[in-house]
C-alpha cells in the first residue's frame, strides 16, 4: 500500500494527539507537528515523525515547506489544528488562530505542492450560538455571529481559507470536546468530586458534546471521503441538557452534589469586577465576560446529521461511555482523586 504523509499541526495537544493516534491507525505516514517546547507526553507511538512549524513566521515556514516538499515530496494531507481556546490577552487569539492559519495557507500555497486536503478544525463558537427561544439545532448554513474573540478569530481564518482559490479545504466546526487528557472538563469532574454542581442562570439549556475519540475518526475519515471546500458541525448528534453533563459526571464519581444556581446578573457582576481588576494588570481573567455570553448562551445545540450521514458511519460513544472513560483515565493519571470512581 502506498503510505500517504499527513501532517497535523497542534500535535502535542488534548485534540492533536487523538488525531495522531487515529491517523497512525488509518495507515497513514504523520508527521506531528510541534514547536521546541512542545510536550511529546502523548506523542509516544513508535514510528511517528516530528516536525518543527515556525507559524509565526510565513516565509520561514514557506522555505520549511520548500525543503520539506523537496526532500519528501510534500504532504499529502494537512490537518490545521493547532490553535488557543484560552488566552490572557484577547489579541491573541486573533494572533494565533486567524493570523497562524493564514500563515500556513500562504506558505502551503506558494511552496508549489498544495495537499489533496487541508482540513481546518474551527469551532462551534466560529458561528456562534443557535436560536434561544425555540432551541432550533444550529446548521453550518446559519449566518454566524460569533461571540467572544476565539470565535471571531476562527471565524476570520475560516473566511480566509475560503478566500483562496485553489485550496482544497475543509473546514470542521466542533461542538465542546471532552475525553482523556482534556484539562477544560477535568476542572468540571474535580468541582464534581467536592460535591459542587455549578449552574450560571436558571433558564433551560441546550448543548451539544463529542467525544475525542469520535471527532478524531471522523477528521480522519474526512480525509477518504467528504465532499471539498466544505464545512461541518460535529457532535455526537444527541441533544443535551445543562444537567444531563452533570447528573452524568456525579452518577461516575458516586458523589452526592449540592447544586450551586448563580443568577447571570451576580454573574456578570463578578465577571465585570475581575475584568476591571485584570485590566490594571493588562490582562484578561480565566473566566471574563464574553466567556460568560458564550457559557450562558440557552443554545449550542448543533445538528451534525449532514458529517454522519456523507462519512457513512456513527459516533461510537454515548455520552456515559465516552465520560466513563476519560474518568477511568483521570483516575489513572492521578488528575482527580481515585477514590468512589465507578467502575464496570
Ligand atoms: N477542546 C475543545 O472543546 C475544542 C472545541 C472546538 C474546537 N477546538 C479546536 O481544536 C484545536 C485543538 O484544541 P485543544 O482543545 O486540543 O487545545 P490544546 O490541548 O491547548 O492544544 C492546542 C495545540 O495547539 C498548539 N499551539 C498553540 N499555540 C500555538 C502556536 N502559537 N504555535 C504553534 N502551535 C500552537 C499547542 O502546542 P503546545 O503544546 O506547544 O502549546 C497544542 O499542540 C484548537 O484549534 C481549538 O480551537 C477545541
Amino acid at each position: 500500500m502506498f503510505h500517504k504523509k499527513i501532517l497535523i499541526t497542534g500535535a502535542s495537544g488534548f485534540i492533536g494527539s487523538f488525531l495522531v493516534e487515529e491517523a497512525l491507525r488509518s495507515g497513514y505516514i504523520v508527521y506531528a507537528g510541534i514547536r521546541p517546547g512542545s510536550s511529546r507526553n502523548f506523542l509516544q507511538q513508535e514510528g511517528l515523525r516530528f516536525i518543527q512549524l515556525d507559524l509565526a513566521s510565513r516565509e520561514l515556514l514557506e522555505r520549511q515547506l520548500v525543503h520539506f516538499n523537496r526532500l519528501e515530496g510534500g504532504f499529502d494531507y494537512i490537518i490545521h489544528n493547532a490553535g488557543i481556546t484560552h488566552s490572557r490577552r484577547k489579541e491573541d487569539f486573533q494572533l494565533v488562530n486567524d493570523r497562524y492559519t493564514r500563515h500556513l495557507v500562504d506558505a502551503v500555497m506558494a511552496a508549489g505542492k498544495p495537499p489533496e486536503k487541508f482540513i481546518f478544525i474551527s469551532s462551534l463558537a466560529a458561528g456562534g450560538p443557535g436560536d434561544p427561544l425555540h432551541y432550533k439545532p444550529i446548521r453550518i448554513a446559519d449566518p454566524e455571529h460569533p461571540l467572544s474573540a476565539y470565535g471571531r478569530s476562527k471565524l476570520s481564518a475560516e473566511n480566509y481559507i475560503k478566500s483562496q482559490p485553489g485550496l482544497p479545504y475543509i473546514i470542521i466546526r466542533p461542538t465542546a470536546v471532552y475525553g482523556p487528557r482534556d484539562k477544560d472538563f477535568l476542572k468540571y469532574f474535580r468541582l464534581l468530586g467536592k460535591g459542587i454542581e455549578p449552574y450560571i442562570g436558571r433558564g433551560p439549556q441546550m448543548i451539544s458534546l463529542i467525544y475525542v475519540k469520535d471527532l478524531a475518526r471522523a477528521t480522519c475519515r474526512l480525509l477518504d471521503c467528504g465532499r471539498l471546500r466544505a464545512s461541518y458541525l460535529v457532535s455526537d448528534g444527541v441533544a443535551y441538557n445543562k444537567k444531563d453533563l452533570s447528573r452524568c459526571i456525579r452518577k461516575i464519581l458516586e458523589r452526592p452534589t449540592i447544586k450551586i444556581r448563580l443568577p447571570l446578573s451576580l454573574s456578570r457582576a463578578v465577571v465585570w469586577g475581575t475584568e476591571k481588576i485584570s485590566s490594571l494588570f493588562g490582562r484578561l481573567p480565566f473566566f471574563h465576560s464574553e466567556k460568560l455570553r458564550e457559557i450562558a448562551a440557552p443554545n449550542w445545540l448543533c445538528d451534525s446529521q449532514e458529517l454522519w450521514k456523507e462519512l457513512e458511519i456513527q459516533p461510537d460513544y454515548t455520552l456515559e461511555g465516552g465520560l466513563m472513560e476519560t474518568s477511568r483515565w483521570y483516575k489513572e493519571k492521578g488528575w482527580i482523586s481515585p477514590a468512589r470512581t465507578r467502575t464496570y
